[in-house]
């Protein structure tokens, strides 16, 4: 039983704390700007002194308590008159949204040295004599001079404080978009080159290297599960879990595995991060992982393999966005795999039913057993000499299992028969093209394999069947079938003669060049007219239609 580690699932992460030192900055300098003095900054709810000024004497705690006021009233005013002072204090918008109250105390006229100026010394926080002094030092300003200006200030800063928000906010907006670009750019490589015969090592290697080239990591890895059981398959299917790794991976297939295993991960997951705040507990499996994003790739509750990035180089952290692409393309290679997966079962399947119709034909003339099967591995023998493409092996190898499927129609009396035919069994015998066709027209998988079946028996001179067509309205792989045909037919033993010497066959495939059979697949039968010997004389083959057996 594997130990239970605490996990810490991806979270995105908390805004980092600002430095609310910038904006009380840019609030006090824009207030300079238009007094030509300082203010005094306080925190608007809890009072609290944010920011002396250098050129206001005092900060009076006696007037904190009309703070308040002013926060309330969200406009500049006087919160205290003495004598020849007003105080004023304008409301702000703090850094988060904190309000502020900036406070300056302004003389609003004239004074007389002899006046006793107690209110004012006391506002002022200074004794007589130098608050007379600093009272004598100060402009003289219109109360209502004060308020306008203040509430000009106000809207500047508050212009300001929302212009610097939007840049922050484009800044941001840039790094995401920098940052979807690049996931964008990656995704679009990938399903580029997603096909479902692309080989799968390939594909993982082509991925792993963009993965590493994106992603500050060590090392990056794939593993894909099993799809099928061992020995239960006639294609490629895998059926051990395999780990393809770029870079320092500090895991191998197994080690991997027992990763995953602990880590309790299940299709629905979605990405888990781990940095070094989970991987430095002591109940963490493998010491050598000290950074971890691990995505499943998966098709609904079907996990067909993991994608793992492994630890930041430098000690860093892994985040939102490395997690973001990890996640997309883990979801792009899960749905590909199952894909893949289902186009394997398919082939299977038309595997299962060609096997089925050729034992079918088998059982019906006993005495051509395993011709078939000759008969698609010369052909593709010969496919393979034109330069045909792999699609088109394949397609030859099952219309040499199936061409003569439309045997099955025909009566055995006339099928086994030992002796000469006459005319009328001859005619019924030359049904099978036309009676194979329509037996397999409906099974869209095989329409490659219907002008084979249909056109084997017809001749290049036009004197073939059933449709008589000549030259180059045969298609090729009914030229090809024919010609494959010939020479198994010629060589086997039939009930009513030997076969033929090979001598003897490739004495008529000279003369019947250009008359019964097309002239270029008679000189690539002779351009590998030993392979063919050999093809004709192995055991029967099982039949794989594995698409990649021919590439
Ligand atoms: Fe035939």
């Amino acid at each position: 039983m594997p130990a239970t580690v605490e996990i810490r699932k991806f979270v995105a992460p908390q805004p980092l704390q600002v430095d609310s030192g910038p904006e009380l900055t840019r609030c006090s300098a824009a207030l300079r700007r238009a007094f030509g003095t300082s203010f005094t900054l306080w925190d608007g709810n809890s009072g609290e002194l944010l920011h002396a000024s250098v050129q206001q004497p005092g900060s009076n705690d006696l007037f904190r308590g009309q703070l308040a006021r002013a926060i309330h009233g969200n406009e500049p005013q006087f919160i205290a008159d003495e004598d020849c002072l007003l105080l004023l204090a304008v409301p702000l918008d703090g850094p988060h949204g904190r309000p502020i109250v900036a406070t300056a105390s302004f003389v609003v006229r004239d004074v007389s040295q002899k006046e006793y100026l107690n209110g004012a010394a006391t506002l002022l926080g200074l004794d007589q004599a130098r608050a007379m002094a600093w009272i004598m030092r100060q402009q003289v300003w219109p109360a209502d001079a004060l308020l306008r200006l203040a509430t000009a200030a106000q809207a500047q800063i508050k212009a300001e404080a929302r212009a610097s928000d939007l840049q922050k906010e484009v800044e941001k907006l840039s790094d995401n978009l920098a940052s979807t670009y690049e996931e964008i750019c990656l995704l679009h490589s990938v399903t580029q080159n997603l096909r479902i015969s692309s080989d799968e090592e390939e594909l993982c290697s082509l991925v792993l290297r963009w993965l590493k080239d994106c992603l500050p990591a060590q090392a990056v890895a794939i593993q894909l599960l099993p799809v099928a059981k061992e020995g239960h398959t006639t294609y490629k299917a895998r059926t051990q879990s395999v780990l393809y790794a770029l870079g320092d991976c500090p895991l191998d297939n197994d080690g991997f595995t027992t990763l995953i295993e602990t880590l309790n991960l299940e299709a629905g997951c979605g990405p888990l991060v781990a940095n070094r705040a989970v991987t430095d507990d002591a109940g963490w499996p493998l010491p050598k992982v000290q950074q971890l994003i691990v995505v499943p790739m998966a098709e609904g509750a079907r996990v067909l393999g993991w994608l793992a990035v492994l630890n930041h180089p430098c000690g860093g952290e892994f985040g939102t966005v490395e997690a973001s692409l990890v996640n997309s393309i883990g979801a792009i290679l899960g749905i590909h795999s199952s894909n893949r997966d289902l186009y394997r079962q398919q082939a299977e399947f038309l595997a299962s039913v060609v096997r089925a119709l050729t034992s079918a034909i088998d059982a019906k003339d006993p005495y051509t057993c395993g011709h078939s099967d000759r008969v698609a591995r010369i052909g593709v023998r010969l496919a393979k000499e034109l330069g045909c493409d792999p699609k088109m092996l394949h397609t030859m190898y099952m219309a040499g299992l199936l061409h003569d499927i439309g045997k099955i129609g025909i009566d055995d009396a006339v099928l086994r028969k030992p002796g000469k035919l006459t005319e009328a069994e001859f005619n019924h015998i030359k049904e099978h093209p036309e009676l194979g066709y329509r037996i397999l027209a409906d099974l869209h998988e095989l329409a490659d394999v219907l002008p084979a079946v249909l056109h084997h028996h017809e001749q290049w001179d036009g004197k073939g069947y059933p449709f008589k067509l000549a030259g180059e309205q045969i298609p090729l792989i009914a030229r090809i079938l024919a010609v494959a045909d010939a020479y198994d037919a010629m060589c086997s033993d039939r009930p009513y003669r030997r076969g033929m010497p090979v001598e003897r066959v490739e004495e008529l495939f000279q003369q019947g060049a250009a008359q019964q059979w097309d002239a270029e697949v008679i000189r690539a039968y002779f351009a590998c007219n030993s392979d063919i010997r050999k093809i004709s004389q192995e055991e029967r083959a099982n039949l794989t239609l594995d698409v990649q057996q021919w590439t």
